[in-house]
């Protein structure tokens, strides 16, 4: 198969030790060999994010969502309501969660390409004492915005609710400080930023939480935090985890210690600096402020005329792969994600070949 430049949110171009990771013999996962590797990516996640002393993790072996379902249901106790700051598409798949799960959600929304505005949210976490849980996205995916983390953080700790933040598109990948910003649960995965292959997610929990969490009966087996984790802190799991994947997981957090968070963002932020002055000088209109800017996305108005689907195949058979608007955005936008292993000359070729689409 021909081998491709991923300009896309996630799966991303891994480096080759870590897709080599995936070859190592076959392992039962309730064997010694196995704890021996849960107990690594625990410790080694916990480090690289500085949270050692005040969170803990529990991994699920499923995609982004499977993380946010288990974070979504595991964190409301029961007649008490979850509030969805919500301004795109991650944050309405929360509230399509608590819904489904009969979870009572105050669904507030903004419009999708500005950030939320403190003052509503604010207003409706004094007023209603219901209120126990606060989720918002942190990097909205779905057109490339950064939320205000830390102002969300501060209301969570004034009125002393739990603050759940949805961070699969970002950890790794933008500044969060953990020391600064109270996040209770904190959902990530394996394959965006942190390098890793698909397969896992984890929610990061803050230990002052946990004893809270403790007290909610259930709403699920599989997706239940509790259980995981108190199985999971001593190198056991539920249920058979994707193995191959943790293998994979363990050497992609060894690169990132190797790297540094820090040095991470900072790559990260260059790649979409040359991204976007490529972008400027071809004329494209950004979506969004570009003061709001992520790190890794750039959602980009479609040229007049131009169809996403032509757009997508003419570079795919130059071997870059883009990624198109979600919900009302399908048609109008077109997505260019640079996590991973995307290096500065990738995006200069990406850039002339954009240019020739265009120029036609
Ligand atoms: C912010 C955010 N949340 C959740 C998800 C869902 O992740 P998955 O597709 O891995 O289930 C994504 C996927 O791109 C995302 O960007």
């Amino acid at each position: 198969m021909k081998r491709h430049i991923l300009l896309t949110p996630g799966p991303v171009n891994i480096k080759e030790n870590i897709r080599r990771a995936l070859l190592k013999p076959d392992i039962c996962h309730r064997e010694a060999e196995f704890s021996k590797i849960l107990l690594g990516c625990r410790k080694k996640l916990l480090k690289v994010f500085k949270v050692e002393n005040s969170h803990d993790v529990v991994f699920f072996s499923g995609s982004g969502t499977a993380a946010v379902e288990a974070a979504v249901i595991s964190s409301v106790p029961r007649g008490k309501k979850i509030l969805v700051i919500n301004n795109g598409v991650y944050a309405e798949r929360m509230t399509t969660i608590a819904r489904r799960h009969k979870i009572a959600v105050i669904n507030l929304k903004f419009d999708i390409t500005k950030r939320p505005d403190i003052g509503p949210v604010e207003r409706r976490i004094k007023a209603d004492k219901e209120i126990a849980v606060v989720a918002m996205v942190h990097h909205e995916t779905s057109t490339g915005l950064l939320n205000p983390v830390d102002e969300i953080g501060r209301l969570c700790k004034r009125y002393g609710v739990l603050y759940l933040l949805d961070s699969v598109s970002s950890l790794g990948g933008e500044k969060l400080s953990f020391k600064k910003t109270p996040v209770d649960l904190c959902v990530g995965v394996a394959n965006k930023c942190i390098e890793g292959i698909p397969g896992i997610s984890f929610v990061l929990i803050k230990k002052k939480a946990i004893a809270k969490i403790e007290r909610i009966q259930p709403r699920s087996l599989y997706f239940d935090i509790i259980s995981n984790l108190r199985l999971q802190r001593k190198g056991d799991v539920a249920f058979t985890p994707a193995v191959q994947s943790f293998y994979s997981f363990d050497i992609a957090l060894d690169e990132l210690i190797k790297e540094g968070v820090e040095k991470r963002v900072r790559r990260y932020k260059n790649t979409a600096a040359l991204l976007r002055k490529g972008f400027a000088d071809l004329g494209l209109r950004n979506l969004i402020d570009p003061t709001y800017h992520s790190n890794t996305v750039t959602a980009l108005y479609l040229p007049g005329g131009l169809h996403y689907k032509n757009l997508h195949d003419t570079l795919k058979k130059k071997g870059f792969v883009i990624y198109a608007g979600q919900a009302k955005l399908k048609d109008v936008i077109f997505r260019v994600a640079n996590m991973g292993q995307v290096k500065a000359k990738d995006i200069r070729r990406f850039l002339t070949c954009l240019k020739t689409i265009l120029s036609r």
